[in-house]
């Protein structure tokens, strides 16, 4: 069962006058089949929380621990490969690739990953669950934010993450959609047994989570 923790986190930016202390004292975890929902407005820290979580950032001290191993303790590689194999990221800037049709977004991660995604039944299921099916041929530039952020969403599941780290993934998503995202996120957690941490500042994802935190100026509390 994979647990994912962070143990006194802290995260400073520059240096002197200019100095931000994004991250202070972060003692949070989260385990296989929780759907974790962290709150927070604009600036509070919770993208550097969800990148330093995902090994994306390091933090300035602090531990970082995936199965109560230190990550910053692992070579290079076995990083990368822990990235790549446990981890699924939805970026709040989706990252899709500009080039690539949605259909071929997934075809990429079977490039860079070839072995262990989702089944094509699974497949079927979350694409139809997501609403974009009829999206498959369409570059993204030609999404919508909420097409193209759940695309996002479908991606980072393709690749059959344990953990999945998902920035803002609802912002701009309409009240239907968000029960839909809710709903599955809550599903990929307890009946997939998959640990879901979501940063966001959309309280719509409130009934779904099994644990709500709040981050205000870069310090978490738990309140639920
Ligand atoms: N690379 C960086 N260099 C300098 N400052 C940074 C950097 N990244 C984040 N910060 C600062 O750290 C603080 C937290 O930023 P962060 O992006 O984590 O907030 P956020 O809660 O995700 O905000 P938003 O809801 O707008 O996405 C902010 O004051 C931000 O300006
Ligand atoms: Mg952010």
């Amino acid at each position: 069962m994979t647990t994912l923790t962070l143990n006194n986190i802290e995260k400073t930016f520059g240096s002197g006058q200019n100095k931000v202390h994004a991250l202070q004292d972060i003692n949070f975890s989260t385990a296989a089949g929780e759907f974790n929902l962290i709150l927070g407005p604009s600036g509070s820290g919770k993208s550097t929380l969800l990148t330093i979580l995902g090994g994306l950032q390091t933090p300035t001290s602090g531990q970082v621990q995936i199965n109560n191993q230190n990550i910053q303790d692992l070579s290079k590689k076995k990083r990368e490969n822990l990235r790549l194999n446990e981890i699924g990221f939805v970026l709040q800037s989706y990252n899709l690739v500009p080039y690539l049709t949605v259909a071929d977004q997934f075809t990429l991660v079977d490039q860079v990953k070839p072995k262990d995604n989702i089944s094509k039944d699974d497949f079927e299921s979350v694409i139809a669950e997501l609403g974009i099916q009829d999206l498959m041929y369409q570059y993204p530039k030609e999404l919508s934010g909420g097409q193209a952020q759940r695309v996002a969403i479908a991606r980072a599941l393709y690749a059959n993450p344990s953990v999945l780290l998902a920035d803002e993934p609802t912002a701009a998503l309409d009240s239907d959609r968000v029960m839909q995202v809710g709903q599955l996120f809550q599903d990929i957690a307890k009946k997939q047994q998959r640990a879901v941490v979501t940063v966001t500042h959309d309280v719509r994802l409130k009934e779904y989570a099994d644990h709500i935190y709040e981050l205000v100026d870069g310090r978490i509390t738990q309140v639920q």
